[in-house]
């Protein structure tokens, strides 16, 4: 039986990357997804095409009660499922004076609470490895994303207390992205001046944070690890 690895907003952007790396290495995609399902399906056909099985869930995980369903409806499509990647996020802008409870509740709900219960419930189905999907900014401390950054670090927390929590059966790693894309809200001139006062003074792209995913989830004794792939930008 080939492997399979869930990836949570795998339709797009880096999750896209994540897919189709994973992919290639010959693993089956459970793919997650939630308002892509045009891409997710465009993706589907391009990974059949490479000789493994893609198969699509769509979900709303701000809806937490769908996800033991969810984890369920995976385990019967893909029983050989080794590895759950949390990938899906919200990025919203907003200081902390300006933070209300809808968008507090927003990010915390996706980018922390959805990958806690989606990690107890590969553990329960499941053996292998979670790797959570952070932000190198974890390590400063940025206001500008208050709500956003507060659950990225929280989702680092989660990760080290998941680690002991979960083994021997699962490993939980983390990878923290520096600049990868340009967000939605953004046009490429932060990542240019970024780009000018990194230490290796270019960021990586979606390759690298694929590769640094796949490595850490072929590692039998490494967990509760957490490698940033950022071009040097968390040592700023
Ligand atoms: N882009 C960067 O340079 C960068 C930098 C640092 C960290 N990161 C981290 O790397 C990861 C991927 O980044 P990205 O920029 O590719 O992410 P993104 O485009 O902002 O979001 C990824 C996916 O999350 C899914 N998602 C959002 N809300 C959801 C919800 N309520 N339910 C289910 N899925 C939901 C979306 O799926 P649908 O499209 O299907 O709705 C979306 O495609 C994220 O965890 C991000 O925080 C990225």
């Amino acid at each position: 039986m080939r492997p399979g690895v869930l990836i949570t907003g795998g339709a797009k952007r880096i999750g896209h990357g994540l897919s189709h790396y994973f992919a290639q290495k010959g693993y089956d995609i459970a793919l997650h997804y939630n308002s892509s399902a045009d891409a997710a399906q465009a993706l589907q056909k391009e990974i059949n095409a490479l000789g493994v099985s893609c198969q699509l869930f769509g979900h709303d995980l701000c809806d937490i009660g769908g996800i033991a369903p969810l984890l369920e409806k995976v385990h019967k499509a893909m029983p050989g499922c080794v590895g759950l990647i949390n990938n899906a996020s919200v990025f919203e802008r907003g200081e902390l004076m300006v933070t209300d409870e809808a968008l507090f509740d927003r990010q915390m709900t996706v980018n922390l609470k959805a990958p806690f219960f989606l990690s107890q419930q590969f553990a329960r189905y499941f053996k292998g490895s979670v790797v959570n999907i952070l932000d190198s900014d974890i390590v400063q401390n940025n206001i500008s994303h208050f709500a956003y950054l507060l659950s990225k670090k929280s989702l680092g927390d989660f990760t080290q207390m998941a680690a002991r929590a979960l083994g021997p059966d699962v490993r939980v790693n983390a990878v923290c992205p520096g600049c990868i894309l340009p967000s939605i809200e953004n046009d490429t001139s932060y990542e240019e001046k970024m780009e000018a006062i990194i230490p290796l003074h270019s960021h990586p792209g979606v390759l690298e944070v694929a590769e640094a995913v796949y490595w850490l989830m072929q590692q039998q004794h490494i967990t509760g690890q957490v490698i940033f792939v950022d071009g040097g930008k968390h040592v700023l």
